[in-house]
């Protein structure tokens, strides 16, 4: 394997499906961001300001459109944290995918190892919206960590007022998936470096 490229530090973005200003996937996500160990850095990206894709201005977008697909070239990985609607990937977040794949050809996600987390207050977890944006994710090129999976149900039920998550079991199961997610990161980087 090649390890000519491996630097202790990972570059990673994360982009959340909701809006919502008390939402609970952008609150678990700080928490995730603030458990990750030193070496895998998150950067929570703002995709709420984001023009709607319009296939007319694909080759000339607007700064910010711009300025998402330069930031998601700079990046090593991508974490995916979602609720589900309508037991799939809530617009928002599909818009924001969509500007950086295009035009065809300049698919910015090309490569990019990611990871999907999905969020409900229901116990299912969003098993829906999980699935359907790994398949988005496969027609957008990004190898996507099969395990673990992560549904994280009765999600209103772990986190504090302080957005810490209160349950243990919870705490240990994240802990256990970023793990996982730096090892698949820096098992692909070598490959995406080359590309
Ligand atoms: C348009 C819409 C559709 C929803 N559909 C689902 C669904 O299919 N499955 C589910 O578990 N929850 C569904 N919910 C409930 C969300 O899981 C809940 O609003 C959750 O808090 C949203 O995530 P957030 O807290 O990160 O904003 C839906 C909510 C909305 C607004």
């Amino acid at each position: 394997m090649n390890t000519s490229h491996t630097k202790d530090t990972l570059d990673v973005i994360a982009l959340v499906g909701s809006l919502r200003r008390e939402s609970f996937t952008r609150t678990l996500t700080r928490a995730l961001i603030v458990m990750a160990a030193p070496t895998l850095h998150i950067e929570l990206l703002n995709i709420g300001e984001l023009p709607l894709f319009n296939q007319d201005d694909e080759d000339a977008p607007p700064p910010i459109t711009q300025a998402l697909r330069a930031r998601v070239r700079r990046a090593d990985a991508v974490l995916f944290a979602t609720p589900e609607y309508n037991r799939s990937v809530p617009g928002v977040l599909k818009n924001a995918i969509d500007l950086a794949s295009r035009p065809y050809g300049a698919n910015a996600w090309a490569g990019k190892p990611a990871a999907v987390i999905s969020t409900s207050p229901g116990a299912m977890g969003g098993f829906g919206a999980n699935q359907h944006l790994r398949q988005v994710l496969m027609a957008i090129d990004m190898p996507a960590m099969p395990q673990p999976e992560a549904y994280i149900g009765n999600v209103h039920k772990l986190l504090d007022a302080e957005g810490q998550i209160v349950d243990a079991g919870t705490r240990d199961f994240v802990a256990g998936f970023l793990a996982s997610f730096e090892t698949w990161i820096r098992r692909q980087r070598p490959a995406v470096h080359e590309a």
